[in-house]
């Protein structure tokens, strides 16, 4: 007979995240989208020109903090806004902010692809998949993520990223 959990269809480490935060968001929980409903726009705009509009919930206050008082030197970018734009983005960002125990400690370089959980949730991606010309960098989180652009990252949304070799499908593939 088979038992049906509301976790039933989630990943080991997801589950383990589950019983052990007590303050887990819901859309984590269920894979479901990862972008607060009510999304300034312009933190769409803005914030997903260069690269997807990263989800609040994927870093710690602290970060987010960090990162919009120093958009002019973005990574290697100049990412400034507008006093007000700035303002109203931050506040957003710190009220919908990664609280739980994953997201708490802050990775290195306020890089959400530096986190412990973004690591293993990916460890079984070949090296050289990274490096390919379609990906380039972890922050490019749209050439795998079919729904990333809209804050979707469940695993059934995946997609290869062009050129990518038969032997390393796998961690692409339900197991
Ligand atoms: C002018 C282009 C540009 C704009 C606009 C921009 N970014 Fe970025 N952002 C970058 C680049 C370039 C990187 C580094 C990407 C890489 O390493 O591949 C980056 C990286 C990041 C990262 C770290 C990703 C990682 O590696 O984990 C975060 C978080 C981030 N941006 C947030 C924001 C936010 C919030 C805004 C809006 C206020 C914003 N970005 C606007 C260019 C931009
Ligand atoms: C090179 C392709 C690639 C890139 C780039 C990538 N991912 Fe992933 N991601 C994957 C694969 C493949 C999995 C499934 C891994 C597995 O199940 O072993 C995954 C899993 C995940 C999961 C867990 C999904 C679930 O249902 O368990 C999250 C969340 C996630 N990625 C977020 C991100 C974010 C955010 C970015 C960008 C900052 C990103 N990923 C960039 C390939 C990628």
């Amino acid at each position: 007979m088979t038992i049906h959990t509301p976790f039933a269809h989630l990943r080991p480490w997801l589950a383990a995240l589950c019983l052990t935060a007590s303050t887990l968001p819901a859309a984590w929980a269920d894979s479901g989208p990862m972008l607060p409903r009510q999304t300034p726009s312009a933190y769409l705009q803005e914030c997903g020109s260069c690269h997807v509009a990263y989800p609040p919930g994927m870093l710690p206050a602290r970060s987010w903090q960090r990162l919009m008082t120093g958009l002019d030197r973005h990574y290697g970018s100049d990412a400034s806004l507008d006093p007000a734009t700035v303002q109203q983005l931050a506040g957003w960002l710190q009220q919908h902010a990664g609280t739980y125990k994953r997201v708490a400690e802050e990775p290195p370089q306020d890089r959400l692809t530096r986190s412990v959980w973004f690591q293993r949730k990916h460890r079984e991606i070949d090296p050289a998949v990274w490096r390919l010309a379609s990906v380039k960098s972890a922050a490019n989180c749209a050439a795998c993520h079919g729904g990333a652009e809209q804050g979707r990252f469940d695993d059934d949304e995946l997609r290869f990223p062009a050129g990518l070799a038969p032997q390393h499908r796998r961690a692409f593939l339900d197991d």
